[in-house]
């Protein structure tokens, strides 16, 4: 048959297709989330996350060895206090327990890269991102905050603040904060386009960060919108971000495309827990290859144009980078 270009003969072998692969990545992109909780001796595994744990900070380093035995070398602190309060106060407090697990952190593994996720829903008792005013999240009174609490987590030994609150003009007021207090090198990494999502169900339950009444859609995005998250990353950009993020990741591959095309800086995905929840389940029950689906849901991330993935398989994937099944 006449036919000059036959797609198939690149396919031909394992080696062509590794040859050709479009989309390289490397384990030095991966940075897994770490939940921390109050207490000793605690390692409690989520239920909603199956293989997913909360730690004590004296336990913590099981898990920071682990990660950096596999090549996985940033790790995102949530942090879960004992006592919440409307204002959050555990969020800035110099011994509140992010701030207690980023110095042994530091201390204890020099060698890894500390971000902090900045937001105050897992600290306040009402369960929002922010001050409330009467039944609303006041934005501007929360910016007063979030500079606080990022100023905080830098003197305890942050390398990166990432805010995932999504209040106007906090990138602005965290930036300069961060300036004001000596952390010019800083960098923030800007949960930029992050919408309302109910793949952060397990998280909720890990982080104990369930808002007490209502929901986060009056910050958070209204997943209907495109045009509205590419206005989000270009106003954090212009506000000094230095990364901006995508999240979730797997159902919003669009946006982390356009959010490539869009700016001059690396792109961030977060592969949240409902991805994890549902990548578990599915394998649990025979319906889904684990290690497969975890590949192809972080290949096509990367494809999409994420430079940094987020993702509480990162350990997983790291072997799977190493040994060559991806990337
Ligand atoms: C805090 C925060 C959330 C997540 C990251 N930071 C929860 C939320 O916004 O409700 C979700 C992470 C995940 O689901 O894995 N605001």
């Amino acid at each position: 048959m006449d036919m000059p270009v036959r797609p198939r003969r690149l396919r031909s072998s394992p080696a062509l297709r590794k040859m050709v692969r479009e989309t390289r990545m490397d384990a030095s992109s991966l940075v897994y989330p770490l939940f921390v909780v109050e207490g000793e001796n605690k390692k409690e595994e989520i239920s909603s996350m199956p293989g997913q744990y909360r730690f004590s900070i004296d336990r913590m380093g099981e898990k920071l060895e682990e990660l950096a035995k596999a090549g996985v070398n940033a790790v995102l602190f949530f942090g879960i206090p004992a006592h919440k309060d409307a204002a959050g106060s555990g969020a800035y407090a110099p011994d509140g327990i992010v701030q207690r697990a980023l110095r042994v952190a530091k201390r204890e593994f020099p060698h890894l890269y500390l971000i902090a996720d900045l937001c105050m829903c897992e600290y306040t008792s009402h369960g929002h991102c922010g001050i409330l005013q009467g039944q609303e999240v006041d934005n501007d009174q929360t910016l007063e905050y979030l500079a606080r609490i990022a100023v905080s987590q830098a003197q305890a030994g942050a390398d990166m603040i990432a805010p995932s609150d999504m209040m106007d003009g906090r990138i602005r007021a965290i930036r300069s904060s961060l300036d004001g207090h000596g952390f010019s090198n800083t960098p923030v990494m800007a949960y930029a386009a992050k919408f309302a999502s109910a793949f952060y169900g397990p998280f909720r339950e890990a982080a104990d960060s369930a808002p007490a009444f209502g929901d986060r859609k009056t910050y958070q995005m209204d997943y209907h919108n495109r045009r509205e998250a590419l206005k989000e990353i270009a106003l954090d950009v212009e506000e000094g971000a230095d990364i901006v993020m995508v999240k979730p990741a797997m159902a919003y591959g669009d946006l982390i495309r356009e959010a490539k095309e869009l700016v001059r800086i690396p792109v961030a995905a977060y592969s949240v827990s409902g991805e994890y929840a549902m990548v578990k389940a599915a394998a649990a029950a025979g319906y889904l290859d684990e290690e497969k689906t975890i590949c192809e849901m972080a290949v096509c991330a990367y494809r999409s144009g994420a430079d940094v993935y987020i993702s509480y398989f990162a350990k997983e994937l790291a072997y799977f980078m190493k040994e060559g099944i991806i990337g």
